[in-house]
């Protein structure tokens, strides 16, 4: 098993997609009710095979999940205690905070919070209701049912262009010619249930009629309940005239519930009922049915019929395009019958586009206020960063479920343990991209709220309440989080599995310490200090717990010196260079061998911002605890200069380095391997080392080699200082006209691949993350007295407009924001859209940076 976690490439990560495609020569016709012409009989449908193969992998996968369920019964038996590794940490829980509370709670029940699908909706809420949208888009004459975000759908571009992470939000989808526009929005009417109401308008509509493509477009809109709740069809659902009831049921929050359809365009409705717990692959359910449709009658439209207390209803929409259909879910409505149609009728038709129109300025507004984009940047810019962290905010999702954990325990069957489960929990968090990495990461967290909170600090601090309540008694997070079916789904069996003794850059504090920074400079208002104090109040003991976590487990074998643990040994020789997967720079280049005489400068760093952090935050508490002078001391300690140099620095290069022992002289060579049992030997790549390592500063230039820069550490007068910007502005190591390069090119790893399936990913392509860091220690340093003050500010401008230019450019070619960007080209690579950190360019152009 592979480290079990770390975000490898998006390659290596994704499931096979589950579309496949045959052609049948059955023609359909649309029956020509309300004016809807014939379709062409040419127009085929290609059916949509079940993948044997796959259908096999799944009921594997299902049983091995089985005997996981089984294993962790065993485990917690009322006889013996939990295991450490999952009991949590013992405090009161963040979210059950007065603050988390009451309007707060209510006003973020309802949201596009399932970020892996194009359009969704579903309540903060372990079982909930949820609903979506399907589509049949049509590529080289075929159609192909598109539903949950995929790279294999090819689609010009998506993503939620605004959103303001509460009540509203228009996304543009444009899929081979074929325009959609989902607008969301949300209002709490009067008589409404728990949480309100709320409604979607979708647009559709064909760039231009090319020759042989239909002029009908096919939306299937469902509505599911996970709790298994009996849905109910509304009456004469199949003869709709303009508006129509299409269902109705009853949950225990939010009361007697209706979803009804509108539109003014013609249309015409199918439907079929389900009744199935597996709503996480919906779309393979109703590709088969289509199928079926097809096959025996002809019909690509659903049949009209429904199991026996169905869950799930999905309506088939077909329309000619243009057209607009808007949906709209209202609650409460057992309460007061009357206000229901008035309820409706506003979120439907004029009434909710002007509504939507009145939310869109606001949003203008808002980004206006807040990012204050100079008046430098072009119109397009602007629009740019605005789909940027409106997607960022629209991809928020909610999760429920049981992390995989391994359990630190060998039994005879598997050396390495077994896995266990985490307790059933929730979490609400920004995810980094909603096609490639649709669920919580807790390094990329951190970057994501530097963003956040600056738009809605109540967002931000429901997420990192969530993420600080995910801590075991040990203080370890678990830090990838792929809780539920849905979530499950995305993510190969052998990344499921999170280790206790791996941690992950606590970025979270960068956030924190932004908070509290703010809170000391006075610029949040009354009622957001007395929260945000409520907030560390209740928090400081889950904090505390994290860093001695980190304090304690990834120390070094020197004061102050720290290193990231887990590095596998045994894995040495078919890697160039072991990997550190938690250090969220996965192959970024270490010591060649490792052991416990090694010291990481990036993890040291993150101690100091930590301490100083804990130690700011000590100083907001009522009353102070006692650990603040022990914070204050280890912020001392790492944030000396002399003992930094003593341990980092390399006089002869002018950098600073990670310590171990090393050598430069490994390759890879292809050799045979002998294999356990009576397996033949095979041609492998495996490692050889010419050399002797010993211990020493090891050589690679890169963006580990700037942590003391990004930590501000460098005396402003020092000559190390202008060493930092030589090699940030020397195009022979760092520097592109893309940004800053992960690794120098005169490093002896700079795009190596690390086996012979690993190519390189933080060995020289440019990651906006680190970019974005440097960029903030730039401008901090333009503005410091010193010699190389007025150099600072040169090389800040360059490499901001290097940023925001090329990220433009790449949006503009290609409709998406990417996970890194290519040193050579400035192309963008990897997970897209990646509108995690990537999206870190709004504060780029907002020239938005820590204040502390
Ligand atoms: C809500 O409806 C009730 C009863 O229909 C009415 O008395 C009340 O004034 C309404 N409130 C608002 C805010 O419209
Ligand atoms: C959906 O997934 C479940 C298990 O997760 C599986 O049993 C079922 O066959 C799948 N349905 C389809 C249509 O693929
Ligand atoms: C971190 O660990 C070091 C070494 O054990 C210790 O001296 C220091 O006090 C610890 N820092 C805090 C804040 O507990
Ligand atoms: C460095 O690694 C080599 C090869 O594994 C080993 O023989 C040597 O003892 C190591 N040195 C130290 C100081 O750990
Ligand atoms: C840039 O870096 C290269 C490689 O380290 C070095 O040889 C060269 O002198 C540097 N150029 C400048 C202007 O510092």
């Amino acid at each position: 098993m592979s480290g079990g976690d770390g975000r490898k490439t998006a390659r290596n990560r994704i499931k096979p997609s589950t579309t496949t495609t045959t052609t049948t020569d059955d023609h359909r016709e649309l029956r020509n009710r309300k004016g809807l012409r014939k379709e062409r009989g040419k127009d085929q449908l290609r059916i949509l095979d079940v993948n044997f193969a796959l259908l096999g992998f799944i009921i594997l996968t299902s049983l091995v999940a089985l005997l996981f369920v089984f294993r962790s019964v065993q485990f917690t038996d009322a006889d013996h205690p939990l295991p450490r590794v999952i009991t949590p940490f013992p405090a009161p829980k963040i979210m059950d905070l007065e603050i988390f509370q009451g309007d707060h709670k209510e006003s973020l029940y309802w949201g596009t919070y399932r970020p892996h699908v194009y359009f969704g909706v579903r309540a903060r809420a372990p079982e909930s209701l949820v609903a979506g949208l399907m589509w049949l888009g049509i590529k080289d004459g075929r159609y192909f049912m598109r539903h949950v975000c995929q790279d294999a759908d090819d689609l010009q571009t998506y993503g939620w262009n605004k959103h303001n992470g509460r009540d509203y939000g228009h996304q543009v989808i444009i899929d081979h010619g074929m325009t959609l526009t989902t607008s969301f929005l949300k209002s709490k009417g009067n008589g409404s249930g728990y949480g309100g109401d709320w409604a979607v308008q979708v647009g559709v509509q064909y760039e231009k009629l090319i020759e042989g493509m239909p002029d009908a477009a096919h939306l299937f809109f469902y509505v599911a309940d996970e709790g298994q709740n009996t849905l109910r069809l509304g009456r004469s659902v199949s003869d709709i005239d303009e508006k129509s009831l299409l269902a109705f049921g009853s949950r225990a929050d939010v009361g007697d519930w209706e979803i009804h359809l509108k539109s003014t365009d013609d249309f015409e409705v199918h439907h079929i009922g389900l009744k199935t717990p597996h709503i996480h692959n919906l779309s393979d359910l109703v590709q088969g049915i289509l199928g079926l449709q097809v096959r025996n009658f002809g019909h690509l439209e659903l049949p009209d019929t429904s199991d026996d207390s169905p869950n799930i209803f999905v309506y088939q929409i077909t329309a000619r395009t243009p057209f607009k259909a808007d949906i709209a879910f209202v609650t409460g409505t057992d309460i007061d019958n009357d206000k229901v149609e008035e309820r409706v009728n506003s979120l439907t038709g004029t009434s909710l586009t002007s509504q939507l129109h009145k939310k869109e300025n606001e949003f203008d507004d808002k980004f206006k206020k807040i990012f204050n984009p100079s008046d430098k940047l072009d119109l397009e810019s602007v629009e740019v960063g605005k789909a940027a962290i409106g997607n960022l905010l629209g991809g928020i999702g909610y999760f429920y479920g049981q992390s995989k954990i391994l359990f630190p325990q060998p039994s005879k069957h598997r050396s390495d343990g077994d896995s266990i489960l985490y307790w059933p929990a929730e979490l609400y968090t920004a995810v980094p991209s909603r096609p490639f990495f649709p669920r919580g990461f807790l390094w990329d967290e951190g970057f994501h709220q530097l963003l956040i909170w600056r738009w809605d600090t109540h967002i931000s601090m429901d997420i990192i309440g969530h993420w600080l309540d995910l801590m075991n008694i040990d203080g370890w997070i678990p830090r990838e989080q792929i809780l539920g079916a849905e979530a499950l789904s995305k993510v190969p069996e052998e990344f499921v599995v999170q280790r206790p003794s791996n941690g992950n850059p606590p970025t979270l504090f960068l956030v924190l310490q932004d908070l509290v920074c703010g809170m000391k400079r006075n610029q949040f208002s009354a009622t957001e200090n007395k929260e945000m104090s409520a907030f560390f109040e209740r928090s400081f003991g889950r904090l505390e717990a994290w860093f001695q976590w980190f304090n304690t487990t990834q120390s070094g074998k020197y004061t102050s010196s720290y290193y990231w643990h887990g590095r596998k040994e045994s894995q040495t020789i078919f890697e160039l260079n072991p990997k550190t997967l938690s250090s969220g720079l996965d192959d970024y280049p270490r010591a060649s061998h490792p052991t416990d005489e090694e010291r990481h400068l990036d993890l040291r760093c993150w101690m100091l911002l930590a301490a100083d952090c804990m130690h700011s935050i000590s100083e907001q508490l009522r009353n102070k605890k006692e650990s603040w002078k022990a914070y204050k001391e280890t912020a001392e300690l790492l944030a000396d200069f002399d003992l930094l140099n003593k341990m980092h620095f390399d006089e002869d290069y002018g950098a600073y380095f990670d310590y171990g022992n090393h050598t430069e002289k490994v390759r890879l060579r292809r050799q045979l391997v002998e294999k356990n049992g009576n397996q033949p030997p095979s041609l492998e790549l495996v490692r050889e080392v010419l050399e002797q390592p010993v211990l020493r500063l090891v050589p690679h230039v890169g963006y580990v080699s700037l942590f003391p820069f990004i930590s501000k550490i460098i005396p402003s007068k020092s000559w190390i200082l202008e060493k930092q910007l030589d090699i940030i502005s020397n195009t022979s190591t760092l520097w592109t006209n893309y940004g800053l390069r992960s690794l120098s090119k005169t490093s002896s790893m700079y795009m190596k691949r690390n086996t012979e399936h690993d190519p390189p990913y933080w060995r020289g392509p440019i990651w906006m993350n680190m970019n974005y860091l440097i960029l903030s220690s730039l401008h901090h340093y333009s503005k410091e007295e010193g010699p190389y003050r007025e150099r600072a500010e040169t090389i800040y401008n360059e490499l901001r407009g290097n940023l925001i230019r090329n990220v433009m450019k790449n949006y503009k070619q290609t409709g998406y924001l990417w996970e890194q960007y290519d040193q050579k080209k400035g192309n963008g690579k990897g997970a897209h859209p990646f509108t995690g950190w990537t999206s870190l360019v709004v504060l780029i152009m907002a020239e938005s940076y820590s204040e502390c």
